[in-house]
């Protein structure tokens, strides 16, 4: 048995055979007579059940309590890491309305690495260079798209390019990135205890950060006020920082980003605001799941200064679908798009560009 899922087996043992299967990235459990996994991108509906409600409910709650939380009445949603590494999120009767919920993402223990990458065909070796491009011109990165559109996947393989003299301060909710550099300080936040008490937000652990001398910031993702703070921290210096947020275009990344630095509660003029963004951020790149389950950067987008006040983007690169067979698979290509305005600073650094610019 792999002992990396142990910790959930003994709680979950009719979802088993799934818990220790490695191609198997997600298990959904929708009450006890429902349950799906995701394989190779794939969801699928599996035979296993639950004898009952209460059998499932007493193993939410068991997890619950293995990492010295409630999940009642009084809490009925619980949203845990577990000690392998694996996000649970569950939600107890009568909010769900089919009996207990509990979806459970994986734990990969081996992070898809650029090289997989190029032959999953996620990107292309172009695209790679690029990429390598953006972080050796210390260019701030934001990595986009929709939920599990393998975001977090590439910020991984975005900072593998981070080179080891670069002290690089890594924050996140939930710790998923696995930076291999030798001058790495990784920062979790913390929920409320159930009085109430001693959060910690990305927020707190930016206004940390940001006193411990950071060449560069790695933020997990950006949910919400925390924007602001990125923002003002890259505008200040620290080049070549990085996260993802959730955005259907590069285009909607700068607007997201907008409307979480307005969850901030900090007033600031939206047009303020907007040169902020536009300054703050260099490239976009964006990320999808096609319709054949694979995932892609099918964009990489340069972010120019804003225009009449409005967002303007330049796109270097951007996936073209050319066919999509009967099976859904997808053919396509990644296409050159224009080059960067910072071809010339690239030359005269000697950072190599792709598409001969
Ligand atoms: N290029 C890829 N090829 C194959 N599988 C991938 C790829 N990228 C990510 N995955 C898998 O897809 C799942 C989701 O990836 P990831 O967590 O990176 O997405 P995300 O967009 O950050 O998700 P979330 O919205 O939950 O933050 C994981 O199981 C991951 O291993
Ligand atoms: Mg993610």
């Amino acid at each position: 048995m792999e002992s990396n899922n142990s910790f959930l087996v003994l709680f979950l043992a009719p979802v088993r055979e799934y818990l220790e299967d490695d191609s198997i990235s997600e298990i959904l459990i929708n009450g006890p007579q429902q349950i799906f996994i995701e394989r190779g991108g794939k969801l699928e509906e599996v035979p296993a059940k639950f004898v009952s409600e209460p059998a499932l409910k007493a193993a939410a709650t068991n997890i619950a309590k293995s990492v010295g939380r409630i999940l009642d009445e009084m809490h009925p949603r619980l949203d845990a890491r577990l000690p392998d590494g694996s996000r649970v999120h569950a939600v107890i009767p009568p909010l769900s309305r089919v009996g207990t919920v509990i979806a459970i993402r994986k734990f990969k223990k081996d992070t898809l690495t650029i090289d997989k990458m190029l032959s999953f065909g996620s990107m292309d070796e172009d695209t790679v260079k690029l990429i390598r491009a953006l972080v050796a011109l210390h260019k701030n990165v934001i990595v986009s798209g929709a939920t599990s559109s393998g975001k977090t996947s590439v910020l991984n393989a975005v900072s593998s390019f981070i080179t080891d003299r670069e002290r690089v301060l890594v924050i996140e909710d939930a710790s998923e990135l696995q930076l291999q550099q030798r001058h790495i300080v990784s920062f979790e936040t913390r929920k409320a205890d159930k009085n109430g008490q001693g959060e910690v937000t990305i927020r707190d652990l930016i206004h940390s950060a940001l006193r411990l001398r950071p060449d560069r910031l790695v933020i997990g993702e950006i949910r919400g006020g925390e924007a602001l703070d990125l923002l003002q921290a890259l505008n200040t210096g620290h080049a070549g920082s990085m996260s993802t947020i959730h955005a259907n275009s590069p285009e909607d990344c700068l607007r997201r980003i907008e409307t979480c630095a307005l969850l901030s509660g900090i007033d600031i003029p939206l047009a303020a605001l907007r040169s902020q963004v536009a300054s703050a951020i260099d490239a976009v790149i964006h990320t999808a799941r096609l319709s054949d389950g694979s995932r892609k950067v099918v964009a990489i987008a340069e972010v120019l200064p804003l225009d009449k006040g409005e967002y303007r983007v330049r796109e270097l690169m951007t996936w073209k679908t050319e066919s999509v067979a009967a099976d859904g698979t997808v053919a396509g290509r990644f296409e050159p798009g224009e080059p960067p305005t910072f071809a010339k600073e690239a030359h005269v650094v000697g950072v190599e560009l792709p598409f001969g610019w």
